[in-house]
């Protein structure tokens, strides 16, 4: 194969705060080798659609702060099908485009292998969702700005609930997975955390709850990831709701859901960004093909994109002791 001369990138799903500072890492790092780099807008929705943008190291100036993502991102339905990502990959041979990094989570790098696997076009993946739940890296890109963002409104809160003497349930974004509940209720001190990788049995968590209020405190906080398999906080308030031993406990639902997405990135998710946007030209220069750059234990390490989806990333148990013990 002949050696890579032009690029392009794109960001793809769920939008994550440090996406930015990715792609500016991606684009200066490839422009400082003397590649050519073209942006795809709305990932691979915009493949579809050839929505390219040809890109240099200005394009990406004053961009490292900003949340959301300067190429725009879609959830792609037409990239599921044979048709769809034959049309990609005519785009991005016309383009002459002979290398992809793409900035996003499960999906995309679910979409990735496939698309590797019928068209051979080198992408190297990086880890770009609030969610944390990609296998290959310890963490991703905008977890720890949403993990911020909930733990300082969990402290809010704290305040009006504690005014109040009230229970609240609050749900934080984890469609899969609980890792910022996990480490959100920790670092916001809940009272319980409530994680799709657990077994949720309601009357256990009932029988906790009426302790916690009828005895020393007088208010509590319930951290719910959104997928937890009881359905939420709103589901977990119905059936509280739904008990008399709760009618004379005042309780309120507050779900956190998008704001967890927005916002600067965090000092920790720009330099991780960073690091991995080049990490990527690396790899690609280097001749890897279908994996994902990732940082585990402080190195840049390669996964291979369909170990990154079809391996589930572990929480920490002993994290997971932790709320037990501090509540
Ligand atoms: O990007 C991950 C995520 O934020 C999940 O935590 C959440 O379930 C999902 O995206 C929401 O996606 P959308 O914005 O497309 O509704």
């Amino acid at each position: 194969m002949d050696a890579i001369q032009k690029i392009g990138v794109f960001t793809s799903g769920g939008d994550a705060p440090g996406m930015n500072a990715c792609l500016r890492a991606v684009v200066r790092k490839a422009v400082s080798i003397g590649l050519e780099v073209v942006g795809i807008r709305r990932g691979y929705q915009g493949m579809i659609e050839g929505d390219f943008v040809e890109m240099d190291a200005k394009s990406v100036s004053n961009i490292v702060q900003k949340g959301g993502t300067v190429l725009k991102s879609a959830r792609s339905k037409a990239f599921r099908t044979v048709e769809g990502r034959k049309l990609a990959a005519q785009n991005i041979r016309d383009a002459g485009v002979q290398g992809l990094v793409a900035i996003g989570g499960d999906g995309t790098l679910a979409g990735a292998s496939i698309f590797y696997d019928e068209y051979q076009i080198p992408l190297v993946g990086c880890p770009g969702t609030i969610d944390n739940d990609l296998y290959g890296t310890d963490e991703t890109i905008g977890f720890d700005t949403a993990l911020n963002t909930a733990i300082e409104n969990i402290d809010k809160i704290r305040d009006t609930a504690d005014a109040h003497d009230r229970l609240f349930l609050v749900e934080v974004m984890g469609r899969d997975a609980g890792f910022i509940a996990l480490h959100c209720g920790i670092g916001g001190g809940a009272e319980m955390v409530l994680i799709p990788e657990t077994i949720t049995d309601v009357n256990e968590i009932k029988h906790h709850i009426y302790s916690l209020m009828s005895s020393q405190h007088r208010s509590s906080i319930v951290v719910v990831a959104e997928g937890d398999e009881t359905g939420g906080a709103t589901q977990i308030a119905n059936i509280l709701r739904a008990d008399s031993a709760f009618e004379n406990i005042d309780l309120r639902v507050c779900i956190l859901g998008h704001t967890q997405r927005g916002g600067a990135p965090s000092a920790r998710d720009r330099v991780l960004a960073s690091r991995l946007g080049v990490a990527a030209v690396d790899a690609l220069m280097a001749g890897h093909a279908n994996v994902m750059v990732g940082i585990v234990n402080n190195e840049v390490k390669l996964t291979p994109s369909r170990n990154v989806w079809s391996r589930k990333k572990s929480i920490s148990y002993e994290l997971l002791g932790l709320t037990q013990v501090l509540s």
